[in-house]
Order: C-alpha cells, then structure tokens, then sequence
C-alpha cells in the first residue's frame, strides 16, 4: 500500500462495487429500505429514489436548521441504522457519526457503503441500543432514534429513552408509530404511560430465524408503542425542553410522526 493510498483509502472502482454489491445480495439478500447512492452512478437498491429518500431529506432538512452548527461540525448518534443510509448520508456532509445496530445482516451493508465512499468519519458497532450510555459511546450533539422506539418492549421504554438523552447535547429526531387507540397504561418513575403493546415474533423463534427478521425487535417478542401524549411526556421527562411534531411528508402513515425534541 502506498503512502496516500494509506492516507486516502481509495472508492471502490465500479466494476469492483458492483460486484461485492452484489456478492452481499447474494449471501444476505437484498438491501430493504436505504437506497443509498454509491458513487459511479450505483445505488444500493437500484433506484432513483423511494419513500426513505424522502424521509432522509425531511431528516437533514431538520437538523440543518436546528443544530445551530454547520453538518459538518456535529457528532451524531444513529440508532438502529438499518443499512446505514443516515449515518452515510450525515457523515457525506462531514459529520462525525456513530452508527449502532443489532443485526450483522445489516451491518455488512452499512460497513459496504462506507468502504465504497471511502468514508473515515462514520463507524458502525453491533449492539442493542438498549445497552447504550454516554461512558460506551460518549455524548452526542444529534441523536437519530427513527424506527426504534416501537421496537422496544414497555419496560424499556423510559430506561432507553433517559439513556438516549442523556447522551444527546442538542436535539434528538424521533421517527416513530405512536399507538392512536391506546388499551394499555403503565407506571414509571411515579408517572403514568398509556400506548398499546404488539407482537414482533414468537415466543419460541429462534435466533437464526430473529436474525433474518432484519426489521424487527431482537430479544423482546413483544414491543410497546406509546400514545402522543406519554412520548411528548416522558421526553420532557427525560431532560428535552421542548418537542415538536413536524409536519407529515407524503404517503406518511396516520400512526406514525416525526418528533424534534430540544435539550
Ligand atoms: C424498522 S428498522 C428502522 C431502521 C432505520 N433506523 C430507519 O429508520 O430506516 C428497525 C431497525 O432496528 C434494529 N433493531 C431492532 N431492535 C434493536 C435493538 N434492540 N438494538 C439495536 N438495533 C435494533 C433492526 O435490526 C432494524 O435495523
């Protein structure tokens, strides 16, 4: 290895991409939602864009105009990343980004975008983000929690929720199903939450099949999703000063909501 190569890790060249893209594809199947662009006129699902682009735009959109700070000078914390797209898409724009997700599966196609941009300002980790704090991971001037809360079991709720802002400086993006007919009430912390409880497997799947479920819970069968009114609650609870709903992007659907909450 050169010198500057060593300095400048080098794109893939396309022939190169496409075929480790491809390679990925075929062990562990297609990517699912982040059509993330990779240079030389590739993408990782092929297409222009979808309903995740969208929601990727409404997301830098947002925090570009809230951070009080250029992209490039913010230290972001993505939860649940998927296949990575915020976390490339934030750190394209210089940020320094940390991305933490349970499934390899997922994982292998987040670590395939960074090494095809040659991106060094983003790192990937495996882990439940129910696991998370600031001594593991340190503070963070942006936290991403889109696609996660619902995915968390009742008991959980209020613990991942104050260990998330307990590591967020400035602003934290809740993309998240809110439960519009609630049927169950729990109490934490003195306080009463209300949502609604869903099931994400079965009890008895096993792991090799919960591996495969690359959307899914990981170990809780079953996850909570609270009403507006107890997240708006248990984020003020939790340290945030103010939250905000933003304003729905199209094909958006009625139960779920995007949240800016403020420190
Ligand atoms: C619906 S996807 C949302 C992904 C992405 N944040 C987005 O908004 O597009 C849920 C993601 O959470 C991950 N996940 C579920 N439970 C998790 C946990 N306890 N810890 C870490 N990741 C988890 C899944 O593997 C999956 O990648």
């Amino acid at each position: 290895m050169s010198f500057w190569s060593a300095l400048w890790p080098r794109a893939l060249t396309t022939k190169r991409l496409e075929r480790e893209k491809q390679q990925i594809a075929a062990q562990d199947g297609p990517w699912t939602a982040h059509n993330i662009p990779l240079g030389h006129g590739l993408t990782t699902m092929g297409v222009q864009r979808n309903y995740d682009t969208a929601k990727l735009e409404l997301c830098m959109k947002t925090i570009a105009e809230n951070a009080g700070k250029p992209i490039a000078a913010l230290r972001i914390l993505d939860l649940a990343c998927l296949e990575g797209m915020y976390s490339i898409e934030f750190a394209r724009f210089g940020a320094e980004v940390v991305g933490i997700e349970v499934r390899e599966l997922n994982l292998r196609k987040a670590r395939f975008a960074k090494k095809a941009l040659g991106l060094r300002n983003v790192e990937f980790f495996q882990d439940d983000v129910r696991n998370i704090n600031h001594h593991t991971y340190g503070e963070f001037d942006v936290v991403l929690m889109t696609g996660i809360l619902y995915h968390i079991d009742q008991v959980d709720q209020l613990p991942f929720l104050a260990a998330a802002s307990d590591m967020c400086k400035n602003l934290m993006y809740i993309d998240t199903h809110v439960a519009l007919t609630p049927d169950r009430e729990f109490t934490a912390d003195g306080m009463t939450f209300t949502g609604s409880e869903w099931q994400e497997f079965a009890p008895n799947a096993t792991l090799a099949e919960r591996e495969k479920m690359l959307w899914a819970s990981f170990e809780n069968p079953k996850s909570f999703k609270l009403s507006l009114p107890s997240l708006h609650a248990a984020l003020k609870h939790v340290g945030f000063t103010a939250t905000e709903v933003l304003p729905k992007i199209d094909k958006q659907p009625a139960d779920r909501l995007v949240i800016l909450a403020k420190k």
